[in-house]
């Protein structure tokens, strides 16, 4: 989706700064994102303690980009001059654009959506980076709910260039055209997704997952699942690709869904299993893999 896409019809507003709530996996890399391309970030994060580590995660990322030569020493400097990280939300009266990125429970970011309700510009757009979650639902928790949208960004953030729009039945065109401009400025690929089960790339996704998951159980390995995808022309296997994302998102979902779930379907419990026991990926140092030095060893 571009600005000449006739869904993104309306006028963009300015988005020099935006605000980011949540500076975890997601949030951080958000920042980033839109510190590379020039804009000012207000982090908001539970306390001091979870502000002053969101800082540090930017600002690795950040000193990661200066040694690949994606800004220079110079730039790296000053960038620190644009971002801020705090405890409260009382800095975000400033922001142009807000993102949500925490926890992906409706309930905790229903509570976040109502006060940056009171705590923001009335026109500030509200964006959240839900992966799965009623966009419109969040949407209904603010007083004017056409300035509320989806950006979901895939992890990492600063890298990936998807972006799904995801377009709430209530949104006003100019807050479209703003996301798209938004996802221009920092050099995405935006494509535009109607509020529905999982989106697009996700949704796609946990069906090509599912197959792999009926595969480990039918006698592959992860390590031989990865491999095969890979030399199949995939860029990566669908068990590494889980541990980068991290496996808790999915496990919170699939655990949201349980009551739900038809009992007659087949279900794998391997991936469960593994979240149990605190595996969630390459943050905490073991998923489908364990991570010795950043780099896979294959763990049936
Ligand atoms: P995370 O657990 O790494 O980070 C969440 C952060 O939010 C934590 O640092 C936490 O302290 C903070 N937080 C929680 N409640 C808060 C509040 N009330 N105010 C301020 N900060 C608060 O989670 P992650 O992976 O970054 O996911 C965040 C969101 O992004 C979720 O909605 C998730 O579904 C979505 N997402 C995740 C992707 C992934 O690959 N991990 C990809 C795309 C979307």
């Amino acid at each position: 989706a571009t600005l000449s896409d006739p869904r993104c019809k309306g006028r963009p507003h300015p988005f020099g700064t935006v605000g980011v709530i949540g500076g975890g996996t997601m949030g951080a890399g958000i920042a980033a994102a839109c510190l590379l391309s020039g804009l000012t970030v207000i982090l908001v994060e539970r306390d001091g303690e979870a502000a002053q580590a969101a800082h540090e995660r930017v600002s690795s990322i950040l000193d990661q980009s200066a040694r690949r030569g994606i800004v220079d020493e110079t730039m790296r400097a000053a960038i620190g001059n644009r971002f801020s990280a705090h405890d409260g939300y009382a800095p975000l009266s400033r922001a142009d654009l807000v993102i949500e990125a925490i926890f992906e429970e409706m309930d905790v970011k229903k509570a976040v959506f109502a006060t940056l309700d009171t705590v923001t510009k009335a026109d500030a757009i509200l964006a959240t980076n839900t992966s799965y979650l009623d966009v419109n639902a969040i949407a209904s928790t603010v007083a004017d709910p056409s300035r509320v949208i989806g950006l979901h960004f895939f992890s990492p953030a600063h890298i990936m260039k998807l972006l799904e729009i995801v377009v709430p039945d209530r949104v006003a065109d100019d807050v479209v055209a703003t996301a798209a401009a938004f996802a221009k400025r920092l050099r995405k690929t935006a494509v535009l997704s109607g509020v529905c089960d999982g989106f697009i790339a996700n949704r796609i996704m946990s069906a090509y997952r599912r197959e792999a998951d009926y595969l480990i159980e039918d006698g592959a390995l992860p390590a031989d699942v990865d491999r095969a995808m890979r030399d199949f022309g995939f860029p990566m296997g669908v068990f590494e690709m889980q541990d980068l994302a991290g496996l808790d998102i999915a496990w919170a979902m699939r655990k949201r869904r349980a009551a739900t779930r038809d009992p007659n379907e087949r279900y794998v419990a391997i991936a469960d299993k593994l979240c149990e026991q605190g595996r969630f990926g390459r943050k905490t140092g073991a998923g489908w893999y364990r991570y010795e030095d950043a780099k896979p060893v294959a763990d049936p």
